[in-house]
């Protein structure tokens, strides 16, 4: 399996269906519809707003630390047998502080799963605290100030939920005050918001990664700047045809962006709603564009180029991506058939 580090992924996008079922008769939370395949079937969208309206509704069933453990520790079981060593996780407050869940609840779940899941399966993980971008930027700024007590459970934060309409430069006092406390800065920009949002976050908001970034295409010097300070890029190929951002697979920009010379890394965003995991993407794109095994380490080695983990850990992955392609490369010379 190949090793890789996932930068994208929302903890409550993890929320499969069977989970969700159990969590509501668990907390005994009134919930539209609560079976498994139907649940699944309400799954097609056609934008972001479509996805995130259902997706908000169905975080309700989260109520108490050991719902949060429960999601992330089922998450660091999943991304283990995907070959995930580093995954920095995305989660969103607003969200349980409005469903009347308290942030000791959501941080002692959460923190509790990641540190089991270090010693189970050998995941080095950490949280990044996500603003909702259409609450607006004093909303951000009360959660923040909110979170500080909790301030060691958390790496960063990040600019999520509706994009159109929220562009970053609202964010950036928030923005700056968490640079204040030493957090590392990512955004989602440029998945419905055009070039401009992506110039925003790097010249507002001073993120170090840009969450999707793939309208970036659209204009070729914001390409060249990308390129030139290689700001990493962590695009999530399922999620962008399941949310429209793209026709089809086949039209994606990820390839593109590979020619280009930009750090691009493929990741998972809500695997439980747009039909898989990093691994499942990694496949999808491998399929689709017939990369073969040194574009597959390409997008590993920028993983870990593009992760906030110790350079000692980033080093040793980096060795391990070597070691897999190595493997790979002598199992070809030998005629076997890859696996
Ligand atoms: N929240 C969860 N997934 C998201 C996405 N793809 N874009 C914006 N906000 C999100
Ligand atoms: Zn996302």
């Amino acid at each position: 399996m190949l090793p890789v580090a996932e930068l994208h992924i929302h903890i409550e996008g993890t929320l499969e269906p069977e989970l969700l079922v159990k969590l509501a008769a668990r907390n005994g939370t009134w919930m539209p519809v609560l079976d498994v395949e139907e649940l699944r079937a309400q799954y097609t969208f056609d934008s972001l707003q479509s996805f995130l309206d259902l997706h908000y509704g169905n975080l309700r069933v989260l109520k108490i630390e050991q719902d949060f453990y429960d999601l992330a520790s089922t998450y660091m079981t999943r991304a283990a047998a995907a070959g995930v060593r580093r995954a920095e996780i995305f989660f969103d407050p607003q969200t349980h502080l409005a469903n009347g869940v308290p942030l000791e609840e959501v941080f002692g779940g959460l923190t509790a799963a990641l540190t089991e899941g270090a010693k189970e399966h050998g995941i080095s993980a950490d949280l990044i605290l996500c603003f909702l971008r259409d609450l607006g930027p004093e909303a951000a700024d009360a959660v923040l100030r909110a979170s500080l007590p909790f301030r060691d459970s958390f790496i960063g934060v990040g600019l999520d939920s509706t994009e159109l309409g929220h562009p970053p430069a609202l964010f950036a006092g928030v923005y700056q005050m968490a640079a204040a406390e030493g957090l590392r800065l990512v955004a989602h920009a440029g998945e419905e918001g055009g070039p401009d949002y992506v110039r925003g976050a790097l010249d507002q908001l001073h993120v170090e990664r840009v969450d999707h970034g793939v309208r970036s295409m659209e204009d070729p010097e914001l390409v060249a700047r990308l390129r030139d300070e290689q700001v990493a890029l962590t695009v999530c190929p399922l999620s962008n045809v399941a949310l429209r951002v793209v026709p089809a697979l086949s039209e994606h920009m990820l390839p593109g962006m590979l020619d280009a010379g930009l750090l691009a890394t493929v990741n998972s965003d809500d695997p439980a709603y747009f039909g898989g995991y990093v691994d499942d993407n990694m496949a999808a794109v491998q399929r689709e564009f017939g990369f073969g095994d040194e574009q597959l380490a390409r997008l590993a080695r920028n993983s870990f180029d593009a992760c906030f983990a110790p350079e000692a850990d980033k080093q040793r992955w980096q060795a391990e991506v070597d070691s897999w392609l190595a493997a790979r490369a002598a199992r070809a010379a030998a005629g076997i058939q890859a696996s």
